[in-house]
């Protein structure tokens, strides 16, 4: 455990955590920091150097950067301070296998393109109105037990839990066992034993989803993968494991705090409310004001590279702030305002180059029904509780609420 924290970026935990000030903002030492300047240099105890992107122009340089690698497990830092005995156990091969978000060209390119061929339009389409179905028939329960209810355990979690078992093709028998154990992989009371057993108890029944599809293809995605491409069963419990991570939480604190953040501006919540036309720039509005990625995408430099007028060194560690740089105040006029009907810009919270998020349209399309269909059923939801009582996730890498109690 102690290893996989030193392979992560050590900055100061100001920079990289929400400070919980207010629920939607930066940490108050970003936005100070990103006034200053927009690459900034730190240099940690051992010598190590990271640098911190917080302009918007030169996150996407970075981003786009093809001498910039995204293989967190093998940079010179991981290299360095992990034993090549411990890093061997820390990641096997099969481990490693279909986790095409830590790879660089060309074994990145390779699995991307096999699954940009199944993350079709058409499928894409064909899964709103299941989305749709989801999302109306878990306001159904919510309004039928009355209020109050937690949006988190009620809905915010539950929805594209069900929308991934649609794109992987979990039987309907077997949702409840893989809803339970997404569940669990979130949950924050788990021990890190439990954590341990949680994680491979769903890499077991991944496996076995695989083999199903190996045995008998359908409709969905994972069946596609197995038809069209030649995936080997490690790469496919892998690449099934990184779109179940990669979406599941993400969405779900996108659906959680976005609700918070409209019911922290009624008037944004009255004018989404009143002209649901807005959703499309409202979900690009929350993306980009709430940041979610909040501790930033990392990346280190193969070769020495330039970006913004310094030079980072080979070896070198560059984190791109997410919300630090989706609140540019060079990008965007006004930009610690939340504003439905801000017009659709730029932002970073899907990240940019090859490893922009796979799933955007997907997220897109459970935001758009989800928050539609959240305030055309009840449009005097209000929070629960006070709102400092809304536990924030200021201690997790995807930033959001734990619970979100409201009342309608
Ligand atoms: C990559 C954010 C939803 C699957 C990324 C990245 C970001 C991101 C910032 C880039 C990481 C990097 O450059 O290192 C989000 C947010 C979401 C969301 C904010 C929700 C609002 C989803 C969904 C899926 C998904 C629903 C799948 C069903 C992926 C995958 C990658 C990725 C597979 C890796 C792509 C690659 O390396 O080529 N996401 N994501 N994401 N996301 Fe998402």
């Amino acid at each position: 455990r102690k290893a996989q924290e030193l392979i992560r970026p050590q900055l100061p935990p100001e920079l990289s955590r929400r400070d919980g000030r207010c629920p939607f903002d930066p940490a108050a030492a970003l936005t100070e920091l990103s006034g200053q300047g927009r690459v900034h240099r730190f240099e940690q105890a051992d010598g190590d150097v990271v640098w911190l992107v917080t302009g918007h122009e030169e996150a996407r340089a970075v981003l786009a950067e093809p001498r910039m690698s995204a293989d967190r497990m093998n940079s010179p830092r991981a290299r360095r301070v992990i034993s090549p005995e411990l890093h061997a156990e820390m990641f096997p091969p099969e481990r490693r296998a279909g986790s095409f978000i830590f790879m660089d060209a060309p074994e990145h390119t390779r699995i991307r393109k096999m699954l940009t061929g199944q993350f079709t339009v058409r499928r894409m389409r064909d899964l709103t109105p299941r989305v749709h179905e989801i999302v109306t028939s878990h306001l159904d329960a919510m309004v039928e037990k009355g209020p109050p209810a937690d949006l988190v355990r009620d809905f915010a979690l539950p929805v594209p839990s069900l929308v991934i078992c649609e794109l992987l093709g979990v039987d309907y028998g077997d949702r409840d066992e893989f809803q339970e154990r997404t569940a669990k992989l979130l949950s924050l009371d788990a021990t890190i034993d439990e954590q341990i057993k949680n994680a491979t108890g769903l890499r077991v029944f991944m496996h076995s989803l695989v083999r199903s599809k190996q045995a008998a293809q359908g409709d969905d995605l994972l069946s596609g993968l197995v038809r069209d491409t030649d995936l080997s069963t490690d790469e496919l419990v892998g690449v099934a494991n990184l779109l179940l991570i990669a979406g599941h939480e993400t969405t779900a604190n996108m659906l959680a705090l976005g609700t918070f953040a409209l019911l922290e501006h009624p008037g944004q919540f009255a004018k989404l409310r009143d002209e649901p036309e807005l959703i499309d720039n409202a979900v690009e509005e929350l993306l980009r004001y709430l940041s979610i990625v909040s501790m930033g995408v990392a990346r280190h430099a193969k070769e020495d590279v330039e970006i913004g007028g310094v030079t980072i060194r080979a070896g070198e560690t560059v984190v791109v702030s997410v919300p630090a740089v989706n609140r540019d105040p060079g990008q965007y006029e006004d930009p610690h305002a939340l504003l439905v009907d801000r017009p659709r810009g730029h932002h970073v919270a899907f990240g940019h180059g090859i490893h922009q998020c796979l799933g955007q349209q997907l997220a897109r399309v459970e935001m758009t029904v989800g928050f539609t269909e959240l305030l055309r059923r009840l449009p005097s939801l209000r929070l629960a509780v006070p709102v400092d009582e809304v536990p924030l996730r200021t201690d997790m890498s995807i930033y959001g609420v734990h619970r979100l109690p409201v009342t309608w």
